[in-house]
């Protein structure tokens, strides 16, 4: 099991146009092939959210507009990451446990997936995530 200290972070292009675009592709930005988008907005500041891991699918996680504090465990222990700028994300691989917090309150996350949406795929219990990722 890595005991890696920071997640990878993805920088994606970001162009001053009159307003700012940024734009992700694969192969050139994301490491997967994009199989399902979602987005997370109007959290309720006060209530975190994620607290899994995915056993398969790999996701990369944008806050788009304020902030976010990404919370996450390889396996050892705990750290933290604020997401603060629209156009790095954080690559969220397999077994990874991940929770977000102090969502202000018009955060507003993107998340590119790389499976379609399966419950069998998510692990929600903390102790059984320790068990798992020591495996
Ligand atoms: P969940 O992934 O637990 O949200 P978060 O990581 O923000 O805490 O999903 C919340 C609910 O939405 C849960 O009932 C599953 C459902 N859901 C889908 O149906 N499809 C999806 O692509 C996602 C991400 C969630």
């Amino acid at each position: 099991m890595s005991q890696q200290k920071q997640l990878p972070l993805i920088k994606l292009p970001k162009i001053f146009d009159d307003c700012y675009l940024s734009f992700a592709q694969t192969p050139d930005h994301i490491p997967f092939t994009i199989k399902r988008v979602y987005y997370i907005l109007k959290s309720d500041p006060k209530l975190p959210r994620g607290h899994h891991a995915h056993k398969k699918t790999r996701q990369v996680i944008f806050c788009i507009q304020w902030s976010v504090k990404l919370i996450f465990d390889v396996g050892k222990r705990k750290r933290e990451i604020l997401l603060e700028e629209s156009n790095v994300g954080v690559l969220i691989d397999k077994m990874i446990w991940h929770e977000m917090t102090d969502f202000k309150n018009d955060t507003i996350l993107l998340i590119l997936a790389s499976k379609v949406f399966n419950e069998k795929d998510y692990i929600r219990d903390y102790a059984q995530f320790k068990k798992q990722a020591k495996t």
